[in-house]
């Protein structure tokens, strides 16, 4: 497959989950990675999958994120995977989660589903729902064995793509 892998990283805890997907996809010659910030000429003609990925931010993508799906043109046809980088939210913040972020429409207050459904708008066709790879802290480091999921994660969606 002919695969774009854009992705956001602050302390490169998502750009290492990129990386891990992209190397469980394919060759270097068919899998491309960019940052967001980035993406400068159209790079999205003849493209089969386009995934997109950021570290979650106040329950949402960061704004290169947000800044590159809002400008990212029509891509009729092209699948569509979308997933975020996020911290295990228990007791006081999951509370705050719920009750802060979630009646203001930040979805589940991650990134990954505002990001699907910018690519569906775009004319995209998700192969997998959006998924959320966990850091132990903000800085990092990723959960022990997310770097092999993300592989797994990437080994369905080209199960799903035929
Ligand atoms: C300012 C700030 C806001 C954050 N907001 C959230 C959040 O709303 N939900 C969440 O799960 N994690 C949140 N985090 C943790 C980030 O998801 C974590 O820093 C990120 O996954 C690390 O990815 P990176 O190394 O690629 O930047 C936040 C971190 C920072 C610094």
């Amino acid at each position: 497959v002919k695969a774009l892998i854009i992705y956001d990283s602050v302390f490169g805890n998502t750009e290492k989950i990129a990386r891990a997907i992209g190397g469980a996809l394919g060759s270097a010659d068919e899998i491309a990675l960019m940052r967001a910030g980035e993406v400068r000429s159209n790079p999205f003609a003849g493209l089969d999958l386009l995934i997109v990925g950021s570290p979650t931010r106040g329950f949402q993508p960061t704004e290169a994120t947000k800044n590159l799906l809002g400008s990212l043109p029509s891509i009729t046809g092209v699948r569509t995977a979308a997933f975020d980088t996020r911290m295990a939210f228990t007791g006081i913040q999951k509370f705050a989660m719920n009750v802060f972020a979630k009646p203001f429409g930040y979805s589940e207050g991650y990134a990954s589903t505002p990001i699907a459904q910018s690519l569906n708008e775009k004319g995209g066709i998700s192969v997998v729902p959006p998924e959320g790879f966990f850091v132990k802290a903000s800085e990092g480091p990723l959960k022990e064995g997310e770097l092999e999921r993300a592989a797994e994660w990437a080994r369905q969606i080209l199960e799903k793509m035929g």
